[in-house]
């Protein structure tokens, strides 16, 4: 859920312009939050140690064997040894409940206190509202925190988070899976469904080193969004044709390498359509 309202959040601030000058480092920070949101699904899914859980780790953890020089020590690192064992899923309940909650934590208040000092859209305010008519102008915030933050839509948010955290679980109620046999591979193991995309970019390139280094452009062309697309000074979506594209493009490349991940490797580009 933390991940689907991250990504809706992303998409409103990429195609509101959100991120425009002054608010690349807010962008940035926002960048970085969802790395940790993911590494919070990766640590997350092994924590059952069922045999999804392991075989996840195991590659997961195995991944960066392909960079040169380094790879082998970093995969020992993640691993806490040679091979996935106890040091392993030590080393991740330590990040998925320590290393990133305090990360996330620090990030959460340099996003929250860039916002509350540059501000958000208050589309009350006329004089903005013209300007963001004509697709110019950045958002301002201003309300004060207290009241209206943390008293009313804080307890209402975090609330509303809980009762649908509870409502999930009753409906689907997650359990832990076949015990974990370390000499039965798993027939196919999917990751959650928002790494679906990277991993079948993973299974179709054929080079280890090349679908690492794709992946790794994610974030990094994530992070230079701010500073390719303030050559434009427009806001609005329809006045970034460019922007806009890309973003339609990008999403829907992202969604058929989505679908494939869950199709055998023949069908995982074709989708068995062509
Ligand atoms: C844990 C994840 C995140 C949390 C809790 C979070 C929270 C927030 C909140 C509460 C706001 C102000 C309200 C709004 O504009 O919707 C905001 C604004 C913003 N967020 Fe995030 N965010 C997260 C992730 C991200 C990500 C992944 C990005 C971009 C990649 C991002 C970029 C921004 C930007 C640029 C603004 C300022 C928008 C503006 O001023 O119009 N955030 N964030």
């Amino acid at each position: 859920m933390m991940v689907l309202m991250m990504i809706l959040h992303s998409f409103r601030i990429y195609l509101t312009g959100g991120f425009k000058k002054p608010r690349e480092l807010t962008w940035i920070s926002g960048v970085i939050l969802a790395v940790l949101t993911v590494s919070f699904g990766v640590t997350g899914y092994s924590l059952p140690w069922d045999q999804v859980g392991y075989w996840a780790v195991k590659i997961v953890t195995g991944v960066p064997e392909a960079i040169p020089l380094v790879g082998n020590s970093l995969v020992e690192l993640l691993r806490g040894g040679s091979s996935v064992g106890q040091a392993t899923l030590t080393r991740f309940y330590s990040l998925h409940t320590f290393v990133l909650p305090l990360l996330t934590t620090v990030f959460m208040l340099m996003h929250f206190l860039m916002i509350r000092k540059q501000g958000i859209s208050d589309l009350s305010n006329l004089e903005l509202r013209a300007k963001l008519a004509k697709g110019m102008g950045h958002n301002y915030y201003g309300e004060p925190a207290w009241p209206n933050d943390l008293l009313y839509v804080f307890p209402v948010v975090i609330l509303a988070t809980i009762s649908c955290c509870i409502g999930l679980a009753i409906m689907e109620p997650s359990s832990i899976g076949e015990k974990a046999d370390p000499f039965a591979t798993p027939l196919e193991i999917l990751p959650e469904w928002y790494l679906y995309p990277t991993f079948n970019l993973l299974r179709v390139i054929p080079n280890k080193l090349l679908g690492i280094l794709s992946i790794s452009l994610i974030p990094v062309g994530l992070i230079l969004v701010p500073f390719i697309e303030n050559i434009n000074k427009f806001q609005n979506p329809f006045r970034r044709p460019i922007a806009t594209t890309i973003f339609l493009i990008g999403t829907i490349i992202a969604i058929w390498l989505g679908i494939g991940a869950t199709l055998p490797i023949d069908k995982a580009i074709t989708l068995g359509l062509f």
